[in-house]
């Protein structure tokens, strides 16, 4: 049976404290269904990064309950957390990330080389596969510094889906692109969405390419939806 929402939040707080209590997300709640692409919209400061970095398991919440993939992850050592972020979930940052010394090719494959993938004569073909798609297949050896910046944040595109995750999270990912390179890499997430059935959870500041999801949350101090 197919599963309901590949992650989902339950009455999800994050409080940081150094010193002082700097209270970010309340009460969250939040279902993302297999294959939808979502957004999550709102202004600087606003808890987005916060929110991602807990649905992908880089940070914990105060209090709530993040289930993916029908697990909850709260009782998770730092093994399985790793392991689940390894297998289940794909990530795109406003600042790319890719190595330098790595081609392409290379970068694209990272995830599957940090976790000994199996098979991974068929995840280099894939991983081609995917860069012909978002039109790099002329540039599979070239190295990151050669690269435009739409161009890089494409290949970690391919990156975050190389290892065939069920959830891609994207955190401004046409942040710092100009408006058309950033409406191609825009486009090329939802076309990947179309084809590839993965879920697609971004955040972004920019109104304009939030509409453009299936679904919009706006984000406000911290809170979804009112
Ligand atoms: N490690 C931390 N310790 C204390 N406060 C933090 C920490 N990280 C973030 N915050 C605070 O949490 C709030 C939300 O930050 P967050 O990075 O989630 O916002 P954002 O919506 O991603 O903003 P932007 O659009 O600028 O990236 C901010 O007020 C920030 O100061
Ligand atoms: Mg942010």
């Amino acid at each position: 049976m197919q599963e309901r929402c590949v992650v989902e939040l339950k009455n999800v707080n994050k409080t940081y404290y150094n010193g002082v209590a700097t209270p970010v997300l309340f009460d969250i709640n939040l279902c993302v269904a297999p294959g939808e692409f979502v957004s999550v919209v709102g202004a600087s400061g606003s808890g987005k990064t916060t929110l991602l970095n807990i649905i992908g398991l880089l940070d914990a919440p105060t209090s709530g309950q993040v289930i993916l993939h029908g697990r909850d992850v709260s009782q998770f050592s730092e093994d399985e957390r790793a392991q689940m972020r390894r297998e289940y979930l794909g990530f795109i940052f406003q600042f790319y990330y890719l190595l330098p010394e790595f081609t392409v090719l290379e970068n694209a494959l990272m995830p599957c080389r940090i976790s000994n993938c199996k098979e991974m004569d068929a995840k280099r073909a894939r991983a081609i596969e995917l860069l012909q798609q978002v039109g790099l297949g002329n540039r599979i050896d070239y190295h990151p510094g050669q690269l435009s910046g739409g161009q890089q944040q494409r290949v970690a595109i391919v990156r975050a889906l190389t290892n065939d995750p069920a959830l891609v999270l994207a955190d401004e990912p046409t942040g710092t692109l100009d408006s058309k390179s950033g409406l191609a890499v825009f486009e090329l997430m939802k076309e990947l969405n179309r084809t590839t059935g993965k879920s697609f959870l971004m955040v972004t500041h920019d109104e304009g390419f939030a509409r453009e999801a299936d679904r919009t949350l706006p984000i406000v101090d911290g809170r979804i939806g009112g």
